[in-house]
């Protein structure tokens, strides 16, 4: 499939001096289905019910039942990951919001029973630029973010009735971008599952590394967070993620982050945000913290937490 379909999907990526124009392009863009950009061949989301369907579901329940970690590698094309990032790179260099800050594993000033100088509240920075979804609403992520069969294949993993989008269009997807030296620091994730796409990989750095077994709902651990903060342990387990993967990670209880990029190729990551409930979305004083501005009003209105938006 992925052959038949490339030269489809290049037809999208025509540089500015196609003839077809920047407007053709758009019309493309918005007209390629999800069909054509994702290897729905190896991954066979769109037909629940069937044969290929339901193992596929079950290889990705084992998966993530064994390491936390459920990679599709190849989901999303290569042609398709270029076109995204040629599409988001521009808004993310003129308007990505750039966010630095110093933060502890559990991204909370304090914890209840834990000096403020305790080893497991060490600080560790996170640095890079986030662009909302609202401001590239018609890009490849947000249309397979709003995909139905996508929501309802990583349900039907997670053992959930369904999942709903956010409604909230600046938090519903964000795509993340690290520079040389940007990284995303260790942490535990407050949502209990997260899913990502990654569109750019860097040549070096910028690598996911997590670690399970280090606390549960019933034991936080505090000693052996500390101890594994010192410095990573042999268990800590590292993945260089290739463009085009979905991830689901279950990120609650596994400390986890993404080593510093290093070279001039950054790592693009979008990050989609799926509830079991519907009419999630921040409040106007989260969204101004994350992203320095408010979208427009909702008439819910629940605070979420932050998971990997750091
Ligand atoms: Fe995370």
């Amino acid at each position: 499939m992925r052959t038949c379909l490339d030269p489809a999907v290049s037809s999208i990526v025509r540089g500015p001096h196609s003839p077809a124009g920047a407007g053709a392009r758009e019309q493309k863009m918005t007209t390629v289905p999800i069909e054509a950009l994702a290897d729905l061949e190896r991954f066979p989301i769109h037909v629940p019910g069937t044969g290929p369907y339901a193992d596929l579901v079950s290889r990705c329940r084992q998966e993530l039942k064994e390491t936390g970690l459920l990679e599709l590698e190849g989901f999303l094309s290569p042609a398709a990951c270029a076109q995204s990032v040629a599409e988001i790179l521009p808004v993310m260099e003129r308007e990505g919001y750039m966010h630095s800050r110093s933060h502890n594993i559990y991204f909370e000033d304090s914890v209840p029973g834990l000096d403020s100088g305790h080893p497991a509240l060490r600080k560790f920075v996170t640095a890079n630029r986030t662009v909302c979804g609202d401001r590239i609403a018609e890009s490849i992520p947000v249309r397979l973010y709003e995909y139905p069969p996508l929501r309802a294949f990583i349900a039907k993993v997670l053992g959930k009735d369904r999942l709903y989008l956010m409604e909230d269009r600046l938090a519903r997807v964000n795509v993340m971008h690290y520079r040389s030296g940007e990284a995303l620091n260790w942490h535990f994730d407050r949502s209990e599952f997260t899913v990502t796409l990654l569109l750019q990989a860097p040549h070096s750095g910028g690598l996911f590394e997590y670690r399970t077994g280090l606390r549960n709902d019933h034991d936080p651990n505090y000693e052996g967070v500390a101890e594994f903060l010192s410095g990573p342990d042999s268990l800590t387990r590292r993945v260089r993620t290739s463009e085009g993967t979905l991830c689901v990670f279950k990120g609650k209880n596994t400390a986890h982050r993404v080593t510093p990029v290093e070279g001039d190729r950054g790592r693009m990551m979008a990050v989609f945000s799926y509830f079991e409930t519907p009419g999630v979305r921040f409040s106007e004083e989260e969204q101004i913290g994350f992203y320095g501005r408010a979208g427009p009003p909702g008439s819910a209105r629940r605070s979420v937490g932050q998971g990997d938006r750091a």
